[in-house]
């Protein structure tokens, strides 16, 4: 079961000490109560769709969630389903046949409390979440990002993900799709 501990910097220079394991059912009331209370700081909700907890709980038994610590408390949370045949495969956001959708994982929420943004959690969350998919046999990654969240955007942009499709999702919320190729090498810094 995936545990580490990471030291990471801020550009101010503050350093702090988290921990980030992989999470299991008995997290997921921590889980919704960290989604809500950041849905609720966001200037605009837009920007951030909720997920369900039906969702979240069966991605705790078949997927890869990870929350990240600091001292003991929950500060940010990512899931990752995995690549499996099922309507949340974001393949079948792109009309992927059913063949394909075992190469593909589908990297959906990531949220980092305020206190603790600028830590570079959500692209260390990707690259965890990649490493995981790797393993697993996934060749391609998949994400959707509101056009406006460009803290987000600029993320998986800067990951590597390219803007393959724009298109209204979520209930008519208009969505950038992006794609990653996956492949041990860009995975290995
Ligand atoms: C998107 C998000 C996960 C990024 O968090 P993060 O990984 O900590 O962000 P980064 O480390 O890349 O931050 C880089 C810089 O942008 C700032 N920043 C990041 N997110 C910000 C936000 N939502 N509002 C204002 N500033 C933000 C950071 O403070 C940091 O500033 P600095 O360079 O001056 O220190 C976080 O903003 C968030 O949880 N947003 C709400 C939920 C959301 O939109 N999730 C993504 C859905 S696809």
């Amino acid at each position: 079961m995936y545990s580490k501990i990471f030291t990471l910097p801020r550009k101010s220079g503050q350093v702090e000490v988290f921990l980030i394991r992989r999470c299991t059912v008995t997290d997921l009331s921590d889980i919704m109560d960290l989604q809500l209370n950041i849905y609720k700081g966001l200037p605009d909700p837009g920007l951030y769709a909720l997920v369900d907890e039906s969702d979240i709980e069966e991605s705790l038994q078949e997927d890869y969630c990870y929350g990240t610590y600091h001292n003991g408390q929950m500060v940010a949370f990512t899931m990752m389903i995995a690549n499996r045949v099922s309507h949340r495969n974001y393949g079948t956001y792109v009309g992927y046949p059913e063949e394909r959708l075992p190469d593909c994982v589908s990297l959906e929420i990531t949220i980092v409390d305020k206190e603790f943004r600028g830590f570079g959690l959500q692209r260390l969350f990707v690259q965890i979440r990649e490493e995981e998919a790797l393993r697993h046999g996934a060749k391609e990654s998949l994400v959707t990002i509101a056009p406006d969240n460009t803290y987000s955007l600029n993320n998986l942009l800067k990951s590597g993900y390219e803007i393959i499709e724009t298109r209204p999702l979520y209930e008519g919320a208009l969505r950038h799709i992006l794609r990653k190729r996956l492949s041990w090498d860009g995975n290995t810094d």
